[in-house]
């Protein structure tokens, strides 16, 4: 099947679903200490959600029962929320939020620090952040998906880390997964050309240790085969002729594109500055 391009009309829409989405993470966010419970994270996820004149799309999607991805420390992503999982001291999570609002579905999620990081795990955070603004900033019309892996792979490997290869990012709109699938460590020049239209999301997950994950028996829960962390950050993009919008992001993020290092940012900020 074709990917889909959407007119004017349409990525006002994406966008209200987009801000919607953003908005509820930066709140979500805003409340994370260590103590809270990642089915609290589930609890606020809905409410706000609700608030913003939004349906939760993760809620029910192939029988996941949660409204909201809680992932921390080894977990990948789609970990699910429980009442016995808190966060703690020292933990980076997760949180991933995607909004139905008006027919078209909005997907982002960033990875914040609980209390005392560690100094590899700060950095772990920051290349994840670094590796999707540079997937982001070589999107526009006439590139190739391919480029976007490329350069996502690229800022992890020169970090030493390394990027999960098992999952990507995707197409989205009316439906919350679509083609294409978005990988995060493509060759550059290769895959399908990018058209002004085109609505997708990037979203690499990035380890400190090996890129091999497994899931475990609840049939979700993605976690690193060696047992270290991963951090991730997602946001949903529209192509246009001379790049691309950032239906998820803010004031604060988009300068991060430009910044040499990428650290003008930091989880806490890009909750912070607003
Ligand atoms: N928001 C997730 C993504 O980035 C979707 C996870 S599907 C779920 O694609 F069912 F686990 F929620
Ligand atoms: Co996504
Ligand atoms: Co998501």
């Amino acid at each position: 099947m074709a990917i889909e391009l959407f007119g004017p009309r349409e990525i006002v829409r994406l966008r209200r679903a987009g801000e919607a989405a953003r908005d509820t993470l930066r709140a979500v966010g805003a409340r994370l200490r260590a103590g809270v419970s990642t089915a609290q994270i589930d609890a606020w996820v809905r409410e706000d959600t609700r608030l913003r004149g939004g349906v939760p799309s993760q809620l029910g999607y192939h029988g996941f029962l949660a409204a909201v991805c809680v992932s921390r420390n080894d977990v990948v992503c789609h970990g699910i929320p429980s009442e016995a999982e808190r966060l703690a001291d020292g933990d980076l999570v997760n949180v991933d939020v995607t909004t139905l609002l008006d027919g078209f579905h909005g997907d982002t999620s960033a990875t914040f620090l609980i209390g005392e990081v560690s100094a590899e795990r700060r950095a772990l955070v920051d290349v994840a952040r670094r590796a999707r603004d540079a997937g982001i900033a070589v999107v526009r019309e006439g590139a190739r998906l391919g480029d976007v892996g490329a350069a996502i792979s690229e800022v992890a490997r020169a970090a030493g880390c390394s990027v999960v290869r098992a999952l990507g990012g995707h197409g989205i709109g009316r439906r919350m997964h679509c083609e294409p699938h978005v990988s995060h460590v493509g060759t550059r020049g290769t895959g399908p050309r990018l058209r002004a239209g085109m609505a997708f999301t990037i979203e690499p997950m990035v380890n400190l240790g090996r890129a091999d994950v497994r899931t475990l028996d609840d049939g979700w829960t993605v976690v690193t085969a060696d047992g270290s962390p991963s951090a991730q950050f997602e946001h949903t993009i529209v192509v246009t002729r001379d790049g691309c919008e950032i239906v998820t992001g803010d004031v604060c993020e988009k300068p991060a594109l430009a910044a040499p290092h990428g650290g003008s940012c930091s989880a806490s900020e890009y909750l912070g500055k607003r």
